[in-house]
């Protein structure tokens, strides 16, 4: 059976790919139809679902999965949030991160969590949701090659290291997307 993923980001496919095993995973390019909606939400579910209708519009008939993630700093009243790709003017990942230490510079909780939340809809309009979340805190300077995002600067809770110098298995194990993803596949699985 086949799922169409509303994203192009080749990290997520093979880590849908990985998770819903025994699943074809389509990208949602593969449709021409296709086009990124407006992520105007104002929460990561809301979002999720906006880009899962979207992807449904345009691959009629398909399971549809889609995904919303950022990163939460609670002594930053949640930010960065559903703003975490366009946190900073330029928002690529490296000015992201300055504009995110400098705002921790003068706060002494560094305690963070990533958030997804993730989407499946059937053909028949039917909707799974499930959030996943890994926790951990913001370090003062990068480490590591790995990843993306914000990865070099979050520790998980109960390692030594930053995402970006865990290997993408050891990082899918305890990611927030990876939980999110694990429990919308128990959950297809009593469908
Ligand atoms: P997306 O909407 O799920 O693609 O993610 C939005 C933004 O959240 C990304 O551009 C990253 O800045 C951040 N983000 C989401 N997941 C991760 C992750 O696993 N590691 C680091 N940053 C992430």
């Amino acid at each position: 059976m086949k799922i169409v993923f509303a994203s192009g980001n080749r990290g997520k496919l093979r880590e849908a790919g990985e998770i819903f095993a025994g699943f074809e995973i389509v990208p949602i390019s593969a449709f021409s139809a296709w086009h990124a909606p407006d992520e105007n939400g104002s929460t990561f579910l809301q979002n999720a679902v906006i880009k899962a209708e979207a992807a449904a519009a345009a691959a009629e008939g398909e399971i549809v999965l889609a995904d919303d993630s950022g990163l939460v700093v609670p002594a930053l009243n949640g930010a960065p949030g559903i703003f975490s790709a366009r946190f900073s003017p330029e928002g690529t990942d490296a000015a992201n991160i300055r504009k995110l230490l400098g705002e921790l510079s003068k706060i002494g909780d560094r305690n963070a969590y990533f958030l997804c939340t993730a989407v499946l809809i059937f053909p028949d309009r039917t909707v799974i949701a499930a959030e996943g979340r890994c926790y951990g805190k913001i370090i003062e300077t990068e480490r590591g090659n790995n990843g993306f995002g914000y990865d070099p600067v979050f520790v998980p809770d109960g390692y030594e290291k930053t995402l970006a110098e865990l290997s993408e298995e050891e990082k899918n194990a305890i990611s927030h997307r990876g939980m999110a993803f694990r429990k919308i596949m128990s959950r297809l699985q009593d469908f």
